[in-house]
């Protein structure tokens, strides 16, 4: 057996590790499972990859090859490692935004070191080649500025507010017809300081492209931006490994650029919203502080108040959101959930597709604080049974509970909410009456009749309730 074969066999092995990961990571029960799956796939696959490195030599000699890729994985490590430890579960999207950012970048290298390598050649499989050159240069370049976008969106180093440039999807439709002729003289190119000038060009227009898709993406459909940009650095890396020859990248890249694609899917159907207007932008607010619009005048309730009329309910449901992970408040939530039920009521979760600020957020921060999977439902499971409910916490959500939803020409008109004001009472938890939420939309619900308010942080909020409790 050569190396060639071992390896071969070793990237099989890692494909099917990475197909089982993303199947495990499909429930709360199987994902640490999954992600162990993950990681041995990633083992052999990086064990493999620097064996074939080192022993094709590449006219270096072999402990070059191996400084060299100890120093770039090093480097990596620790800026990784770094980053991982300090960021914050909000800060998320921001932390994913920039890792694709990278993987567009390394498209793009890896497409203009194989054209360095290659040059331009004759022949059908040059031809072939110099085509997967461009796309993989084209996809990565997009995928780079685009995440770049999103970095600065997520981190409000930039207006969440969408790009409204004039006739902005025409612009888009220009700009990749154009990039459609220059690939054909590319391709077609008979010198290599020809096809370097429409390769140049290309990226250049791909750059802007990538920056004007994601500038025109604002307000509540980001998170599908996270999902799409995901996607694309997928089918980024697998243009990488159809240079580089390397089948495992391919699948990797596939495997990525598929469920990412999958997931955008499900995140746009939750909003109700389509694909392509998510793509073609121009929708949502900056969430800032709220328009002028009078519903009445808010009641508020004590924590003491509120433990007081907890203890009489028989059935309460909480619907976290962005604001129970600002507060960290998830700890006593699970032990005001622990409280409740030791005293015989029944409590349960409803959570909302893109409550929070990435998918399944308020599903890790509940696992994390030990909330028992079976009383956690996903909205689609709860939605109709708020008439039965006594009280509903709404723990830091706004958007997701919002009925303004339901009202036709509204920013968030459509998207799909947890209807928790058919419940017979209501308590929002939210640290002023002044700030909207991430949609930047006023919130009706907390002028009705059947809500109270009960104003402060989140985790302080929580904290008295379960003290009096
Ligand atoms: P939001 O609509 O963002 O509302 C957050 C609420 O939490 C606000 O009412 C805020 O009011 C309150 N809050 C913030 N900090 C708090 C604290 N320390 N204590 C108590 N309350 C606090 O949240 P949501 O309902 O979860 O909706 C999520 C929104 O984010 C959606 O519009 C969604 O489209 C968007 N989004 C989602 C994702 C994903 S993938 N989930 C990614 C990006 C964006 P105060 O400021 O007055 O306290």
């Amino acid at each position: 057996m050569t190396v060639d074969h071992v390896v071969s066999l070793a990237y099989l092995i890692a494909a099917l590790a990475f197909i089982n990961a993303l199947r495990g990571l499909s429930s709360h029960e199987s994902a640490q499972r999954g992600n162990t799956s993950g990681i041995i796939g990633m083992v052999i696959a990086l064990g493999a990859t620097i064996w074939l490195a080192l022993s094709a030599g590449g006219g270096h000699p072999a402990i070059l090859t191996f400084l060299l890729i100890v120093a770039a994985m090093g480097i990596g490590a620790v800026i990784g490692i770094r980053a991982g430890k300090r960021v914050e579960m909000t800060g998320m999207p921001e932390l994913i935004a920039l890792l694709h950012s990278f993987v567009g970048l390394a498209a793009v290298l890896v497409g203009y070191n194989s054209f360095i390598v290659s040059g331009v050649e004759s022949g059908a499989m040059a031809r072939f080649h110099a085509g997967e050159i461009y796309l993989g240069v084209f996809i990565g370049a997009v995928t780079f500025t685009g995440s770049i976008v999103a970095y600065l969106k997520f981190s409000e180093k930039m207006k969440s507010a969408p790009l409204m440039l004039p006739k902005r999807n025409w612009i888009n439709l220009v700009t990749i017809i154009i990039v459609a002729i220059f690939m054909i003289l590319f391709i077609l190119a008979n010198s290599t300081w020809l096809a370097s000038i429409w390769l140049i060009l290309m990226t250049v227009l791909a750059l802007a492209l990538g920056f004007h898709l994601v500038a025109a993406i604002g307000g509540g459909d980001m998170p599908v931006v996270v999902s799409m940009l995901n996607s694309y650095s997928g089918w980024a890396a697998a243009a990488a490994g159809f240079m580089l020859d390397n089948d495992l990248l391919i699948i990797t890249g596939a495997l990525v650029g598929s469920s990412g694609a999958y997931l955008s899917y499900i995140m746009c159907k939750a909003m109700n919203r389509s694909f392509v207007s998510v793509i073609l932008g121009g929708f949502g607010d900056t969430g800032g502080p709220v328009e002028g619009k009078d519903y009445g005048s808010h009641t508020e309730i004590t924590a003491a108040e509120l433990a007081a009329e907890l203890r009489q309910a028989g059935k309460v449901v909480i619907t976290p959101g962005y604001g129970m992970a600002v507060a960290q408040a998830q700890n006593a939530v699970a032990d005001l959930t622990a409280k409740l039920r030791a005293e015989g009521v029944d409590v349960s979760f409803g959570i909302h597709p893109v409550a929070g600020r990435l998918p399944g957020h308020m599903n890790v921060l509940l696992a994390e604080a030990k909330v028992p999977y079976d009383i956690v439902f996903e909205m689609d499971e709860i939605n109709d049974d708020f008439g039965d409910v006594d009280v509903v916490l709404v723990i830091g959500a706004n958007d997701t509970v919002n009925p303004a939803a339901e009202e036709p020409g509204s920013p968030i008109a459509g998207m799909p909410v947890l209807k928790v004001w058919e419940a017979k009472r209501v308590i929002v938890f939210k640290r002023s009456m002044g700030n909207a939420g991430y949609a930047g939309v006023q919130n009706p619900l907390f002028f009705n009749d059947n809500t109270d308010m009960l104003l402060g942080d989140a985790k302080a909020s929580v904290s008295a309730i379960n003290a009096e409790l």
